[in-house]
């Protein structure tokens, strides 16, 4: 499947008869580099002998995109797509396969357009989550929000794919849950819309992954209320204070709060860090933090009023101060660290036992330690069906666990990859089972690998992987992939296969 350099010759003379030449990149180009790590968000994978792409095209409107997958079919050059650059593994710019591709870097499409009166906006793939939550403040006098991630520069493009979720989840559900329609260009070079598309694979592309099924041009969305002012709080308790106890209790209460209130935890070193969001006033929260959770030992000094929209801020940086709303609009908000993550389900059969805690938190004080975030679920997210959408972790599950291991540039990373990993090994008999559930958007390619057999992903090896994203979904999402792409032309080593019935 590699392509000759005639093929990439020929690949780049087509696209120089659509597209202007200043929104090409080879890698000859003096801009190739800074362009490629200008949406890089993990320098683990522009390491030197990373597979780096031929060539990164920057579109301006949907006929570039049509333009490049069209001769991309044509010259034998995959694409990769990439919105916010923020893949965990780096698939949205690298190919571990050494498949000869170009990237469609959408960074150029990022435009926001809210209708506060209805409440809805459409959104381009390549403008940030910040950027979203932004427009639908300043649209509506800070009552207009969206249920997805935290941190402000993630791409909306890959996000809105795999589902999206943060501190709206428990009240509103998923980024996904929330898509009304979509602008979709499939391995045709076709401009589909809902309809167009068909209800297939509509339903695939909100939760099923980026990249498997074409490349998502923008999104219209349902918008959700939220009140002018929200009151956050950030507090720590260590390991003496009670951390274990209080995390244990946490692992029950944090599902069942009242929708409008919800409280992650942070385990680090030996502290574990209750971040929170309620949609109130802190006088009302506080009866409630009393009368449900008064381990915890919330009181009105923890209290901060603010917007929605500071509020996500506040809870991401974690350090306390305000931080003003602008910030959401920092396409390149800090995050240079090298790192290696992955997830867990925890579901209401089994919570962890406190001395299973206690042992966790040995593990956060070993030599090169990472971090954990637990997300809590119940309420909304848990009461859509499996199979309504994609995204499968729904009712019965108490929380998401992510683990998360970072380094500098000096350092290999070998133990805290090691980290994660034994860790993740010793996490077994206390998370969920068969499968073994993972979020998609916290892709780890340790959860397996495509394998190419006759120049199309195999169903079968894809299953390894599959199943613990989606679980039962999986077979349906890979027959929505045969209908769309049945050649598995948009593909990468975690791609839904395409699955075309017999006739
Ligand atoms: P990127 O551009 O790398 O794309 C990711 C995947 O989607 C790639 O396979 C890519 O090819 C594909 N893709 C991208 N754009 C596409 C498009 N327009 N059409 C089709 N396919 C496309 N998640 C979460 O749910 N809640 C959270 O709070 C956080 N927080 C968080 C913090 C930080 C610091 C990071 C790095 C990540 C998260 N995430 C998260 C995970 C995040 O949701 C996940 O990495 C998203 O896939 C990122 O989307 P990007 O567009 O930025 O990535």
């Amino acid at each position: 499947t590699l392509s000759s350099s005639a093929s990439t010759d020929d690949f780049l003379h087509c696209l120089s008869a659509s597209i202007p030449s200043n929104l090409v990149f080879t890698q000859s180009s003096p801009s190739f580099t800074s362009v490629l790590v200008s949406y890089v968000r993990n320098p683990r994978f522009i390491a030197p002998g990373t597979h780096r792409p031929l060539v990164i095209v920057t579109p301006t409107n949907a006929s570039h995109v049509h333009a490049t997958v069209l001769c991309g079919r044509r010259h034998g050059v995959r694409v990769r797509v990439r919105s916010g650059g923020h893949d965990y593994e780096g698939l949205s710019y690298r190919s571990l396969n050494h498949e000869s591709f170009a990237v469609v870097d959408l960074s150029n499409l990022r435009s926001v357009r809210v209708n506060a009166a209805k409440a809805t906006a459409w959104v381009d793939s390549g403008a940030t989550i910040g950027e979203l939550y932004y427009a639908a403040a300043k649209a509506s006098g800070d009552r207009l929000a969206f249920p997805a991630g935290l941190c402000p520069t993630i791409g909306v493009g890959g996000h809105f794919s795999g589902g999206g979720f943060g501190v709206l989840q428990r009240k509103y559900g998923l980024a996904a849950d929330h898509v009304l329609d979509t602008v979709l260009v499939d391995a045709e070079g076709r401009i589909l819309d809902k309809k167009a598309m068909g209800r297939e694979v509509f339903w695939a592309i909100r939760g099923g992954g980026g990249e498997s099924f074409g490349i998502v041009l923008s999104w219209k969305v349902r918008l959700v209320p939220v009140p002018p002012k929200v009151t956050a709080f950030i507090v720590p308790v260590t390991v003496a204070d009670g951390a274990v106890d209080v995390l244990t209790k946490w692992q029950q209460i944090g599902p069942a709060l009242p929708e409008d209130l919800f409280v992650r935890v942070m385990a680090i070193t030996d502290t574990a860090i209750f971040q929170s969001v309620y949609l109130g006033t802190c006088d009302a929260l506080l009866p409630v933090m009393s009368s449900r959770f008064p381990e915890l030992g919330m009181n009105r000094t923890h209290c901060r009023e603010m917007t929605w929209v500071e509020s996500v801020l506040y809870v991401y940086v974690g350090s306390g101060n305000p931080i003003p709303a602008t910030d959401m609009l920092n396409r390149t908000y800090p995050m240079d660290g090298f790192y290696k993550a992955t997830s867990d389900y925890v579901r209401d059969d089994q919570p962890i036992p406190r001395d299973v805690w206690a042992e966790i938190f040995g593990w956060l004080a070993k030599p090169n330690p990472g971090l954990m975030i637990m997300d809590p679920y119940g309420g909304r997210i848990g009461t859509v069906p499996e199979s309504a959408t994609p995204y499968p972790h729904r009712g019965g599950v108490l929380y998401n666990i992510q683990y998360m291991n970072f380094w500098g540039a000096g350092d290999d990373g070998e133990p805290h990859v090691r980290w994660i990993r034994d860790l993740y090994a010793f996490m077994a008999p206390h998370v969920s089972k068969d499968p073994r559930e993972a979020y998609f958007n916290y892709r780890d390619l340790d959860l397996g690998r495509n394998i190419v057999v006759g120049n199309v992903s195999s169903y079968k090896a894809g299953k390894v992987w599959g199943e613990k994203y989606f679980k039962g979904n999986y077979k349906r999402l890979a027959l929505a992939k045969g209908r769309i792409d049945p050649d598995d032309y948009f593909r990468n080593e975690q791609s839904i296969p395409p699955l075309v019935p017999r006739k």
